[in-house]
């Protein structure tokens, strides 16, 4: 505990008091997290007048352990020309969960890269675990079926997949022949060992290959056939580890809005009759298609006030983009935090001073007044519903999904 910033030791303590008795009850943590939306929307409100208002709050830390990988994505540089070779020692990995855990770190995602290659990954879930930091694992899922035990094991209770496209579609795009059946393999190996007591969510990665009904089913079917959340990711413009391919083939035009529109619409019918299924809200459901055809012009105030984000050479940032903070193989995460670099770079991403990405899409819509009014067809917007034709498409959902509360 940082007990040289009272004030923040104070909120860490009482956060975690406050977690332990919802944690118990389902209606009232519904009622803490509406809560929290409510005081998030207060204070952007307050921020637009006051930016100093706007200060460090990392709750969520992200961390690339490694940055290597097995596959080669078309849309993706790692395990190629990024970070090349970089992986984080477990001796830097096991110090940064503690530094984040009496920040008030409350969500640890460990990723890449590949993450299942880094040998060590079980003895940082292990360890996350032991101090009771929430943790989940982002990967291809290629390793499952070795990987699961021991890292079931260790702690691991939450996963989430990368997902791109199906069959001989993913092979091409990963570059590897047989890695669909591979990933299908570590799912139902998963499943048959564990049954739900692993919580997975898959990541349909949207874009321009991607954004059609046939491969939305298929995705939808893979999720209801092995109990899976299902999220989205948008093909991104910023980060430096992704590609738009070698003719930005993988990237969205305005000439696709009309296949954009149609794939929001079934992706909105989803989430009304799978609410627990589809994770993110209708609104934030709804704003894919600006997202996606704006990029940059798209002004919705940032919340990575409440992100690190860790690169596999040891880089610290605020985000995924942007706001270098230092180096762990200099400096201790705990001696990067709150200082006057932290709280300006809080500031600016959330007045864009940034390179102004797509990520954190949801509670950047959910705390923001116009945006809400607007996706949520409020105020007599609704760009979905008025321009679908398409009928839904997708079956009734067998078995409840359970949540795994992540953020992709
Ligand atoms: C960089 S990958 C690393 C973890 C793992 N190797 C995997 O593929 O899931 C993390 C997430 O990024 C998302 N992603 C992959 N390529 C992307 C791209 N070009 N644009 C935006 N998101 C992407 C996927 O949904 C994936 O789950
Ligand atoms: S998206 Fe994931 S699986 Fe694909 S190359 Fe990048 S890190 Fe590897
Ligand atoms: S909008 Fe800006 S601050 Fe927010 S995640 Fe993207 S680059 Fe980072």
């Amino acid at each position: 505990m940082e007990w040289h910033h009272p004030m923040r030791a104070l909120r860490v303590m009482i956060r975690n008091k406050a977690r332990h008795l919802f944690g118990k009850s389902e209606p009232l943590k519904r009622v803490a997290k509406r809560l929290d939306q409510q005081l998030g929307t207060a204070l952007h409100v307050a921020a637009a007048a006051v930016p100093a208002l706007i200060q460090p709050r990392p709750l969520r830390l992200t961390v690339a352990i490694t940055a290597q990988c097995n596959l080669r994505c078309i849309g993706c540089r790692y395990g190629r020309d990024f970070m090349r070779g970089s992986q984080l020692p477990l001796g830097v990995v096991l110090t940064l969960i503690e530094d984040a855990k009496a920040a008030g770190v409350e969500l640890l995602r460990l990723y890449g890269g590949e993450p299942l290659i880094h040998p060590d990954l079980p003895a940082m879930v292990r360890h996350a675990a032991r101090i009771k930091l929430s943790t989940y694992v982002t990967t291809n899922g290629i390793l499952l079926e070795q990987k699961i035990d021991e890292l079931f094991e260790a702690g691991l209770r939450n996963i989430s997949i990368g997902y791109y496209g199906e069959g001989s579609t993913y092979d091409r795009y990963v570059q590897r022949r047989g890695r669909y059946a591979r990933l299908e393999r570590g799912l139902e190996a998963v499943r048959r060992r564990y049954g739900n007591q692993v919580a997975i969510q898959l990541n349909f990665l949207i874009m321009r290959p991607s954004c059609n009904s046939q491969a939305l089913t298929a995705a939808w079917k893979l999720a209801e056939r092995y109990d899976l959340t299902f999220n989205t990711d948008l093909i991104h413009y910023s980060l430096p580890y992704f590609t738009e391919g070698v003719d930005r083939e993988l990237q969205f035009r305005e000439a696709d809005r009309p296949q954009i529109v149609d794939l929001v619409s079934e992706l909105m019918h989803l989430k009304r009759s799978h609410p627990h299924r589809v994770r993110e809200s209708l609104a934030s459901i709804a704003s894919i298609p600006d997202w996606l055809l704006k990029g940059p012009a798209m002004r919705v105030p940032c919340t990575a006030y409440e992100l690190i984000w860790v690169g596999a050479d040891g880089s610290v940032q605020l985000c995924y983009v942007t706001f270098k903070l230092g180096n762990l193989h200099q400096t201790r995460l705990r001696d990067m935090l709150f200082r006057d670099s932290h709280r300006e770079a809080c500031q600016n991403a959330f007045r864009l001073n940034c390179p102004n990405c797509h990520c954190e899409r949801d509670s950047r819509v959910q705390r923001d007044i116009p945006s809400r009014l607007r996706y949520s067809g409020i105020q007599g917007i609704d760009p979905i519903r008025s321009r679908s034709k398409r009928g839904p498409t997708h079956g009734e959902v067998s078995m409840p999904a359970r949540r795994p509360g992540l953020d992709a």
